[in-house]
């Protein structure tokens, strides 16, 4: 049975076009929405040139009241009945009502090698701390942010004349690599880790 992705984003959407792209021929899901909490997410225009249908839930509205705000979600979720939710660059840290309704079925790409540098400003975080190396994880969440199963990982090396930016575009192109395989496995039932190279 093919599996029904909608993915979640805030922003330019690279993730969920690298996801999109490939789930074509065999691979055993197919993507049913790209939904965002903002309308002016770059993301959006990348999904209707591809034929998947969008929606927007602006969080603004909803100010603090973060259930109201993803009863919303979840209104436009239920319409679209995936079976697995793909955050991609999904800037809502999101309650423990709405992990416990999706869990189990929802992954997220996270910019560093967890545990280390949960939360925002990871690239700046490992350089300043002298690491050599950074790198991307794709893991299933949970109610503790970035803090579920890892399922996948890809290491970068930090060069000496590395900053936060040229960083970060380095380990994006990881991010396009990993997060579709683990998608794939994820989508077969496969939730033992593996580590790219
Ligand atoms: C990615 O680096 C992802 O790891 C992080 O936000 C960024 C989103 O990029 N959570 P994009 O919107 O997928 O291009």
């Amino acid at each position: 049975m093919t599996k029904r992705v909608a993915i979640l984003i805030s922003g330019g959407g690279s993730n969920m076009v690298s996801l999109v792209d490939e789930m074509t021929g065999d691979h055993p899901a197919r993507p049913v929405l790209v939904l965002s909490n903002r309308a002016d997410a770059g993301g959006l225009e990348k999904a209707k040139a591809r034929g998947i249908p969008t929606a927007v839930v602006d969080h603004r509205p909803f100010g603090s009241d973060r259930p109201a705000f993803e009863d919303a979600l979840n209104h436009v979720l239920d319409q679209a009945r995936p079976d697995i939710l793909c955050l991609a660059g999904f800037m809502r840290v999101l309650t423990e009502g709405f992990v416990t309704r999706w869990q189990g079925k929802m992954l997220n790409i996270h910019p560093s090698l967890l545990p280390k540098y949960k939360g925002l400003h990871t690239h700046q975080r490992a350089i300043d701390a002298g690491d050599a190396e950074a790198g991307c994880s794709v893991h299933e969440v949970t109610a503790e942010l970035d803090g579920g199963q890892v399922l996948g990982q890809v290491r970068v090396p930090i060069a000496a004349d590395d900053t936060a930016d040229s960083l970060a575009a380095k380990v994006l192109v990881q991010e396009h690599r990993l997060y579709p395989l683990i998608l794939r496995r994820f989508a077969e039932g496969v939730t033992t880790r593996i580590d790219l190279t």
